[in-house]
Order: C-alpha cells, then sequence, then structure tokens
C-alpha cells in the first residue's frame, strides 16, 4: 500500500492526527494492534482542556461532547478543615469538560470510520523501515494474517509508552528523562451519584484522594496507594472507608454504590528526546508520560497530534518544511510546561515518606494558593490548558 502518512496507534494521538489530515484532504492510514472494542473500553482520563474541546468541535466531532459532556468551572482543593474552590473563569476566563477518554476515542474512531479512510484494527508485529530515507515504511500483519507493507511520505508514531516508535529511534540518538514517584493511584469507577459539582483533590495524611466522575449517575475516585499494595489488598468496603475519610469535610458525606471497575495505576513523570527521527514523528505518550494529577497526559497528546496536523499539512503546501522541522523543538515547549505542572501537583498532594518538614511546606502551598489571586491564576492556567500557539 502506499499513503502520504503513516499512522502507528489509533489513542488519541493517532485518532486525532488521522482527522484533522483527512479534514485537510491529506491520506493517512492507521494501524491499531488492539481489537475496536478494546481501545474503545479502555479506562483513562476523564478532563478536557478547554483548548482539547473547541479543537474537536471543529474538526466536526464535538457533538455528543456538547449534549454529553460537563462543563466545570473550577476544582476543590481541601486539606483538613479547609475545602477551597478555584473558579477558573474568573481567574482566567477558561473551563474544563468532563468527558471520558472512552467517549472521545469512540468519536474519532466513528468518524474515521465514516472518512472511509483506512483503519485497522488487531494487527500484529508493526514494525518501522527505512526512517532515514523519503520512502520510510511500516510493515504489519493483518487481522487475517496477511503481511501488509505501507509506503508513506512520513511515519507518526502515535503508539503510547509501549509501543514500536520510539525504541526504533538508535538508542546512541536517543536521550530520556525520567522520575517515578514511589505510590500510584488505586482508581474505581462507580455507579454513584458524584457527591460534588466539581472535582474535589484532597491533601490527607492517609494519602492524596480524588473526587472525579464521567456522568451525572457515575464517579471516578482515587486513592494513593503504595506501589506494594495490591487490589486484593482493598475490598470494596475498604476503599469506601478510605475514601471517605481522605476526602471528609464538615457537613458533607460521600454516596458509595457498586463498584464498576477497579484498578491500580503507577505514576511516571518521562520525557524522550528527540520527537522526530528521519521521517518517523512521535505525538502523545509515545514520546512522554506525565502523572495524571493535574489531568494532561491526553490533552498533550491531542496538543502533540494538532501541531504535527498542521506542520504536516504545511509540508504539502507552498509553506514547504518549516514547520515539520519545528515540530519536535515546538512540541517540547508544551510537554516541558506540562511534565513540570504535573510533577508539581504531585508532589504537593501526595504525601511521600514520613516527613514532617514536608508536610508542612505542602499546606504553606495550599493556603498560599487559596489566599493569592496570582498564585490561584498559575494553576488555572496550567489546569484549564495553555493556548495552542502557546
Ligand atoms: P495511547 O492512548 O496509549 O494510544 C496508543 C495506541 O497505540 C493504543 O491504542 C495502542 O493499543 C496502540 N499501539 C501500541 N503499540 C502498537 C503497535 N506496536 N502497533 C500498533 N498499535 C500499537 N491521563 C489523564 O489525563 N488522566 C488520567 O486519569 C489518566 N489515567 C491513565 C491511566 C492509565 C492506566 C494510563 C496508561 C494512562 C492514563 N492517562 C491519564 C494518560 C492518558 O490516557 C494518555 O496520556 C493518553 O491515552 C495518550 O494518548 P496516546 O494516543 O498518545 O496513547
Ligand atoms: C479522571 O476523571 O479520571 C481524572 C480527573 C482528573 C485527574 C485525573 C483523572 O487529574
Amino acid at each position: 500500500m502506499r499513503t502520504q502518512v503513516a499512522i502507528i496507534g489509533a489513542g488519541p494521538a493517532g485518532l486525532v492526527l488521522g482527522q484533522l489530515l483527512s479534514n485537510a484532504g491529506i491520506e493517512s492510514v492507521i494501524v491499531e494492534n488492539r481489537s475496536r472494542d478494546y481501545v474503545e473500553a479502555r479506562l483513562r482520563a476523564g478532563v478536557l482542556e478547554q483548548g482539547t474541546v473547541e479543537l474537536l468541535r471543529d474538526m466536526g466531532v464535538g457533538q455528543r461532547l456538547d449534549r454529553e459532556g460537563l462543563r466545570h468551572d473550577g476544582i476543590y482543593l481541601q486539606w483538613p478543615g479547609t475545602r477551597h474552590h478555584l473558579d477558573f473563569p474568573d481567574l482566567c476566563g477558561r473551563s474544563v469538560w468532563i468527558y471520558g477518554q472512552t467517549e472521545v476515542v469512540k468519536d474519532l474512531v466513528a468518524a474515521r470510520l465514516d472518512s472511509g479512510q483506512p483503519l485497522y484494527f488487531e494487527v500484529v508485529d508493526t514494525a518501522v523501515h527505512d526512517l532515514d530515507t523519503d520512502r520510510p515504511s511500516v510493515t504489519f500483519l493483518d487481522s487475517d494474517g496477511t503481511a501488509q507493507r505501507l509506503d508513506a511520505d512520513l511515519i507518526a508514531g502515535c503508539d503510547g509508552f509501549h509501543g514500536v516508535s520510539r525504541p526504533a529511534i538508535p538508542a546512541s540518538a536517543r536521550h530520556t528523562w525520567e522520575r517515578d514517584y514511589p505510590y500510584g493511584w488505586l482508581g474505581i469507577l462507580a455507579e454513584a451519584p458524584p457527591s460534588t459539582d466539581e472535582l474535589i483533590y484532597a491533601w490527607h495524611p492517609n494519602g492524596f484522594a480524588m473526587h472525579s466522575m464521567r456522568s451525572p449517575s457515575i464517579s471516578r475516585l482515587y486513592l494513593q496507594v503504595g506501589l506494594d499494595e495490591e487490589l486484593d489488598d482493598w475490598s470494596d468496603d475498604r476503599i469506601w472507608a478510605e475514601l471517605s475519610t481522605r476526602l471528609g469535610h464538615e457537613g458533607w458525606e460521600l454516596t458509595t454504590g457498586p463498584i464498576l471497575d477497579k484498578g491500580i495505576t503507577p505514576m511516571r513523570s518521562f520525557v524522550s528526546e528527540p520527537m522526530r527521527y528521519g521521517g518517523l514523528f512521535l505525538a502523545g505518550d509515545a514520546s512522554h508520560i506525565v502523572p495524571p494529577t493535574g489531568a494532561k497526559g491526553l490533552n498533550l497528546a491531542v496538543a502533540d497530534a494538532k501541531l504535527l496536523a498542521d506542520a504536516i499539512s504545511a509540508s504539502y503546501g507552498r509553506r514547504g518544511h518549516d514547520l515539520l522541522d519545528a515540530y519536535a523543538q515546538t512540541a517540547l515547549r508544551r510537554v516541558w510546561r506540562c511534565t513540570h505542572f504535573s510533577w508539581w501537583m504531585t508532589s504537593m498532594l501526595h504525601i511521600e515518606g514520613d516527613d514532617p518538614f514536608a508536610r508542612q511546606l505542602q499546606l504553606a502551598q495550599l493556603r498560599y494558593l487559596s489566599t493569592s489571586r496570582a498564585a490561584a491564576q498559575s494553576l488555572a492556567e496550567n489546569y484549564t490548558g495553555l493556548p495552542y500557539g502557546w
């Protein structure tokens, strides 16, 4: 096969890129190693920045988001005795939307199939070749087991942290920065109406807790847990009791309900450079991972895809290759900003070891956010997302 852009991975980065290219009249083929059902059900992020929402609308995939997404104009920061609301429109003129990654992916897969451009699910043995030539290619076995070869002008590696694209860049040409955190998140999805109108991020001596949601009847909640803890250690009753303790606030009660899903996610910051090697361009988790505390991972993947789509479109027009040549450097500026913000939110809210001094610093920072407009504005600006082109 021959196409203009070969896209590896049908996560948010690959699907957004494919749709933007299709809207610009550029052909692509997407190859994905999981099934459609699997990628549409993979439970992950839930907060969309205003820029992500506007982009999805502009791309023509915002109808269900506008019907079912919940606009949130702030978050609560909590520590014992205080639940403080940050008002985002007042602080920075922007909002965020609650709309699960599962729903974003469903909408994008439907749009891709409507566009008639190829999307291969359940491929195996994906490999990239000839990256340092002007005819790079991707080989794979399709779901019938037939060997396929895809020649392209360029390859977009949107295959997440465990994909084949990043490792295809020679180790001698790669540099990585990494931070593993000594804790993870135990997340649950529960059939229970949210006990809050907006998300609660809670500092507690027992560990961080968060109350998020997916709809007016479904809650999503998280607990900081040790890396040695296993799901079997956490009965449903124990999870609800610990959430009630850590999220507890005078006059407030947590509504419980059947737990539909639970899992433990490790926390990691990771950045790999370069984001471009010859004809291979990385986007999203293939190149960087942030801990989920700042709700940035999905939004950053979409921002990379937007930047790459604009650069590819320009390269087929009169503007030539300047934007493509600048892609890696431009993308990394946002990546490092989000890496810092996610690390900062994580460090401020999670309990690490038994260090009374560190805890006092965390509480001092939280009180500062609740009393200084400048501090609150900085959080709001980063949380709601820096504008594209920043
Ligand atoms: P992905 O969504 O990982 O998509 C990559 C795609 O490539 C996948 O569909 C994969 O199956 C496919 N693929 C991989 N290898 C191959 C191959 N060899 N050939 C073909 N296809 C391949 N972010 C938040 O903001 N909030 C959260 O609460 C949150 N929770 C998370 C929980 C978990 C368990 C994980 C892993 C991530 C979470 N994230 C969260 C991060 C967020 O989900 C990611 O940043 C986002 O999915 C990145 O999108 P992506 O398209 O770059 O990568
Ligand atoms: C979620 O709803 O899953 C969610 C929300 C905010 C975060 C992380 C995850 O910071």
